[in-house]
């Protein structure tokens, strides 16, 4: 179901027959809502975002394409974010094994204008998986189709914001003993020292070669989000406290309060495509009412 919404930006619905539900616009192929079977919001949408382009939309699920970052030449987090993808109407099936699940397909090519800033054609297939117990899964798959035979080296991110009822009491289980670069340290590199990471000032670090399932515990709430990735090594962990908080327009003053980022990403090992080549990359995410370990 593709529907008009803010702006006259174009957004499609899917739901689940068990009651939970996704929004996607095309704007960014980003997911701004994610509901559980019970009505209930798990991503973050900041009151103050900006659903008008070139501006990403400051919440949800914004794609960071092909660059994380100002890690290179191209405007922070890539342009993927803020670019109209088109809708598949007739996309690859799911597998045959694979039932009770409603996916749509997005993808982006890059323009002539594109072309100038990053002189690579590729095709990207986002697919976008909603399944039983409200589980999304995000599946990109990014194709080098230049003719001219040349290999392209991106970096990559799944930029989500979870909705959490106060960041004092979320703790971040799976990154114990890693290795990350501190962005707010000029990307030095420390090792985690913590059973588990929780946030009492601005948090912006890229965790290194990470386990496969990460958790992020609302112990207010009582819910446990769970990240499962694959073909996405690092992880990045963001909350941008009060003082980043009040310089973002987009972004309340106190809203810092009720979101963190927790992102499946490919940052320290840029991904390189030779001519023909696809990279696959996915993040699933769960929810549940309840406390659960990594
Ligand atoms: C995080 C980065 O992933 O995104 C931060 O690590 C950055 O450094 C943040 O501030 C938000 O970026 P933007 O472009 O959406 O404001």
């Amino acid at each position: 179901e593709v529907v008009k919404a803010i702006n006259g930006l174009e957004k499609v619905v899917l739901r689940e027959i068990h009651g939970s539900s996704v929004e996607v616009y095309l704007y960014g192929a980003h997911v701004t809502s994610w509901k559980n079977e019970h009505g209930e919001e798990l991503l973050f949408v900041s009151s103050k975002a900006i659903f008008n382009p070139p501006k990403p939309i400051r919440g949800g699920i914004p794609i960071c394409f092909p660059q994380f970052s100002n890690l290179g030449p191209l405007e922070l987090h890539g342009f993927a974010r803020n670019r109209l993808w088109t809708f598949d109407d007739d996309p690859p099936p799911l597998p045959p094994d694979i039932t009770n699940k409603v996916f749509i397909d997005l993808i982006l090519r890059p323009t002539k204008e594109d072309l100038k800033l990053w002189p690579h054609s590729f095709e990207y297939r986002l697919r976008i998986t909603l399944g039983p117990g409200s589980d999304l899964m995000l599946t990109s798959r990014i194709r080098n189709t230049c003719p001219e035979g040349k290999p392209f080296t991106f970096t990559f991110a799944y930029h989500t914001y979870f909705s959490v009822s106060d960041i004092s009491e979320v703790r971040v289980e799976g990154l114990e003993t890693l290795d990350y670069l501190d962005n707010c340290q000029k990307m030095a590199r420390f090792t985690e020292q913590g059973d588990s990471l929780t946030f009492e000032s601005e948090v912006d670090r890229i965790y290194l070669s990470t386990p496969t399932k990460i958790a992020v515990m609302d112990h207010e709430k009582k819910r446990t989000f769970l990240i499962r990735k694959d073909g996405l090594p690092d992880a990045v962990v963001w909350n941008p406290w009060d003082k980043k908080a009040k310089a973002m327009v987009d972004f309340g003053d106190d809203e810092y309060k009720r979101m963190v980022c927790v992102e499946a990403a490919a940052v320290e090992k840029p991904i390189t495509l030779k001519p023909g080549e696809e990279w696959r990359g996915r993040q699933q995410l769960s929810a549940v009412n309840k406390l659960l370990d990594a």
